[in-house]
């Protein structure tokens, strides 16, 4: 059977659409939410935004081209796709161990993912009750505190949205999710509208958006510039199989640089749209733009406490928030899940019921970093903190690097010509950044942050 023929035994997108739906759920989520404006806040602000925005379009783009394509040629699991696409142009089988890296990558991400989306859910409830209304900036903060600092209550949320995730994955991501995605997502997109709305009447809403636009340069270290590039990999949802496995399910006739496109525009105005509604609140209120991981969950509120209608838009907004969590996280683990079915016989539902308990257990390690074992550091890091590090600056990065090298250098000309199937000055563009001006990127960032250069 010619490669374009294949077919994944987990099924099909309905639609070109389908596919872009899944994908921009996979991607948007709680990086574009959570996690990237307190990295922003962390960094400095406009320098670290400008970088993150350049390695979207120089590295972030070309390498989820890249992915999907890989994806969609094996049709498979990331493992076995590596493994079968490197024996069809007689490569090393080695090449699976991206597949791996990946897999691991997913299950790491996806421990302490569920964590902080468990604080969304506990949101949901604290927002829908009123607790937040008329409150002050010290009781906000309080009680986010008072949440992170009890064990108990992290465990209960985690352990809700690990077993919410798993029964969207086991019945395959198909069915359901794509519904989901196409209304929720524009639902969240105009929550966010609202919220820069808001945003706009706090009095500091230019400083918000000097902080986020204005580089100032000399904040900017070499860490933050390693940041801001795996920032990249983790909001777009790349480098660990998460969209190869998705570009599995999508249909032969749609095209992959364009629905690239459409998938990192959203995934970015998401991001930038957080920021512009979060730090004028910052601003407005003397809070500390470094607040660190609680970013949102100590200004937000503020906003939904003092708005008409907040505990309204705050119960809302946290249910979307949950949603985006929710369309993010079953695409972290669909990669170990697909092999589990496919090389081990499991059904697809044990394969879940097992990978998501071995998640779920890890998880225990972030919820106590916030409490129990927050002295517990290493190199100043806590549990946590070195989770979200090693996978989001290092693994999701180093994987990037491997498929962009893959898909310019293994895989013939003719096949990835044959997949993308898009105009030759497009393509050659495109081939001349994956096979020079991504890896080099990502090389030098990484020598940058290390200390061997600049
Ligand atoms: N892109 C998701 C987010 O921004 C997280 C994610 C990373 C999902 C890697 C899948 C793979 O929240």
């Amino acid at each position: 059977m010619a490669a374009n023929e294949r077919q994944s035994i987990h099924g099909q997108w309905s639609s070109r659409w389908a596919f872009v739906l899944a994908a921009t759920g996979s991607a948007v989520g709680l990086g574009n939410i959570w996690k990237f404006p307190y990295i922003t806040g962390e960094n400095g602000g406009g320098a670290f935004v400008l970088v993150y925005l350049v390695c979207i379009a120089v590295v972030g783009i070309p390498i989820m081209i890249a992915e999907v394509m890989i994806g969609r040629r094996g049709r498979q699991s990331p493992i076995n796709t590596m493994r079968l696409l490197a024996r069809e142009e007689g490569r090393h089988p080695a090449w699976q161990y991206l597949g791996w890296a990946g897999v691991l990558a997913g299950f790491l991400i996806l421990s302490y993912y569920s964590v902080i989306a468990g604080w969304a859910l506990a949101y949901v409830f604290r927002a829908g009750s009123g607790m937040f209304t008329g409150a002050s900036a010290d009781e906000i903060g309080g009680l986010f505190e008072e949440l992170v600092s009890s064990p108990e209550r992290l465990l209960a949320w985690h352990t809700i949205f690990m077993v919410m995730t798993m029964i969207v994955v086991s019945r395959g991501v198909r069915s359901g999710l794509e519904s989901a995605v196409r209304l929720l997502m524009p639902s969240l997109f105009v929550l966010l509208v609202v919220l820069v709305g808001y945003a706009m009447n706090t009095g500091a809403f230019l400083d918000g958006i000097r902080f986020l636009f204005e580089p100032d340069f000399s904040k900017l270290s070499g860490e933050s510039v390693l940041i801001a590039m795996g920032h990249a990999f983790f909001t777009l949802s790349l480098g660990m199989g998460a969209i190869m496995i998705y570009g599995s399910y999508m249909p032969q006739y749609a095209s992959i640089a364009k629905t690239s496109f459409m998938i990192a525009g959203a995934d970015t105005v998401v991001a930038l749209l957080a920021g512009m509604a979060i730090f004028p609140i910052v601003f407005a209120n003397g809070l500390e733009p470094g607040a660190g991981p609680g970013l949102i969950f100590q200004t937000l509120p503020l906003a939904f406490g003092h708005m008409p209608a907040g505990a309204l838009f705050g119960l809302l907004f946290f249910v979307l928030l949950t949603f985006a969590a929710w369309s993010s996280a079953i695409s972290l683990i669909e990669p170990a899940v697909t092999w589990l079915v496919e090389n081990r016989g499991f059904s697809r539902v044990s394969a879940c019921m097992w990978s998501g308990l071995a998640t779920w257990l890890l998880g225990l390690g972030t919820i106590f970093s916030f409490n129990v074992w927050s002295d517990w550091t290493l190199f100043g890091k806590t549990f946590f903190d070195l989770l979200d590090f090693l996978t989001a600056n290092i693994m999701l990065p180093l994987g990037g690097l491997f498929i962009a090298i893959f898909a310019g250098w293994i895989l013939s000309r003719k096949a990835s010509q044959e997949e993308l199937a898009m105009a030759r000055v497009w393509y050659d563009v495109w081939r001349f950044l994956v096979r020079y001006i991504t890896p080099v990127a990502v090389v030098v960032v990484f020598l940058n942050a290390i200390g061997v250069i600049g």
